[in-house]
């Protein structure tokens, strides 16, 4: 075993994206096991928007401090336990931070889960359709409560989450837009994933297109980005419309996010309700496991985007604001 760990630690709160040294890659031993801990080898990362957010403040988590290992989602495996709950190969997945070894202890049990091992499917899928994302899209798509024929727009929507959401629409009977930055993802989601029209938000006449693609206007929308897209969006809601805040992602880089003027929800009379994944998570493994029915049986796609070593990971959680993953952004250890 190795005996020196590896560990992204903030050094700096980043303004825009990250710049070279916001996160710092640092050396430090390999903690020696005590009674009750268990040590866990990370061998995949998840890449989060969120992770954005935290660095720079405090919002529904406080802000990660300064000089700490950067907070991060990720896949583990034990390799030395002296915990009762844990052996040696168990697998978990967790908060665990970018680094290459997390220590489990009593305190640290509760963000810790421990998965199975399934045969003929990838760990990663415990980060993405059957993690976090998949869960947000499915408690997401409840509190949208879609019915057959409406027509749902998802935005982020070859994105790790929007991407479930809009198959889970399509599950349910609705008509799915997704609003996407390239001609590939479109075409994916609309050629792989079975979604009825996709915009190119990049193209000139977006508007028109999403106009077009919504001729009897919006029932619902699971709203990922916010600012000048979610205008256009609620300005082609229908009446007494659901709008799902799942996150505002073009806001999370600027120090003035875009607003979102608001009286659209009065004059169309709309639903709006935001809501975060850590509260669902008593209700994880309910919806794990339709969320993997639906995979088993082809209803549900999902693809990644994997980029190879923990000091890439600053880059990998840029490419989330600049577009350049498809589906569930992971950073392989
Ligand atoms: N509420 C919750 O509990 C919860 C949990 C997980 C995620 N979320 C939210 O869900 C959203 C998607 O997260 P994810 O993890 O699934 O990431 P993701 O969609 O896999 O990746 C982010 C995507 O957002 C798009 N994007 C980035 N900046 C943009 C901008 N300024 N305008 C338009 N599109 C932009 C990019 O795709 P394009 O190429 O299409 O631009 C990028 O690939 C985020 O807002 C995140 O905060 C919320």
């Amino acid at each position: 075993m190795q005996t020196t760990n590896r560990q992204l630690r903030l050094q700096s709160r980043p303004k825009g994206l990250l710049a070279p040294g916001d996160l710092q890659l640092v050396e430090s031993p390999v903690p020696e096991l005590k009674d009750g801990q268990a040590l866990a080898r990370l061998k995949y990362l998840s890449i989060d928007p969120t992770m954005r957010v935290w660095m720079a403040a405090d919002t529904y988590l406080p802000a990660v401090p300064i000089g700490e290992v950067m907070r991060a989602l990720g896949f583990a495996e034990i390799i030395e336990s002296r915990h009762p709950d844990y052996k040696k190969d168990d697998r978990v997945t967790g908060l665990t931070g970018l680094q290459d070894y997390v220590l489990i202890d009593a305190s640290a049990k509760q963000f810790f889960q421990k998965v199975p091992k399934i045969p003929f499917v990838s760990d990663t899928v415990f980060l993405g359709v059957l993690g976090m994302n998949g869960l947000t899209a499915f408690f997401g798509m409840e509190i949208a409560a879609p019915k057959k024929g409406e027509t749902l727009v998802v935005s982020a929507a070859a994105g790790a989450t929007g991407s479930i959401a809009g198959q889970i629409a399509k599950i349910h009977g609705c008509r799915v837009v997704g609003i996407a930055g390239t001609d590939d993802k479109c075409a994916w989601i609309t050629k792989e994933l079975g979604f009825d029209a996709a915009i190119n938000y990049k193209h000139p006449d977006w508007k028109e297109k999403l106009a077009a693609a919504t001729p009897d206007g919006i029932d619902i929308d699971f709203e990922n980005i916010g600012g000048e897209i979610m205008q256009e969006v609620l300005s082609r809601m229908n009446l007494h419309g659901r709008v799902v805040v799942c996150g505002f992602i073009s806001g999370y880089t600027k120090a003035d996010p875009n607003m979102v003027s608001l009286g659209t929800v009065i004059v169309k009379r709309l639903h709006i309700q935001g809501f975060l994944i850590l509260d669902y998570a008593a209700r994880s493994m309910e919806a794990a496991t339709q969320l993997g029915q639906w995979k088993m049986f082809g209803k549900l796609k999902d693809r990644e985007t994997i980029v190879e070593g923990l000091e890439k990971a600053p880059d990998a959680i840029n490419m989330l604001f600049t577009g350049g993953n498809t589906g569930k952004l992971i950073v392989k250890l």
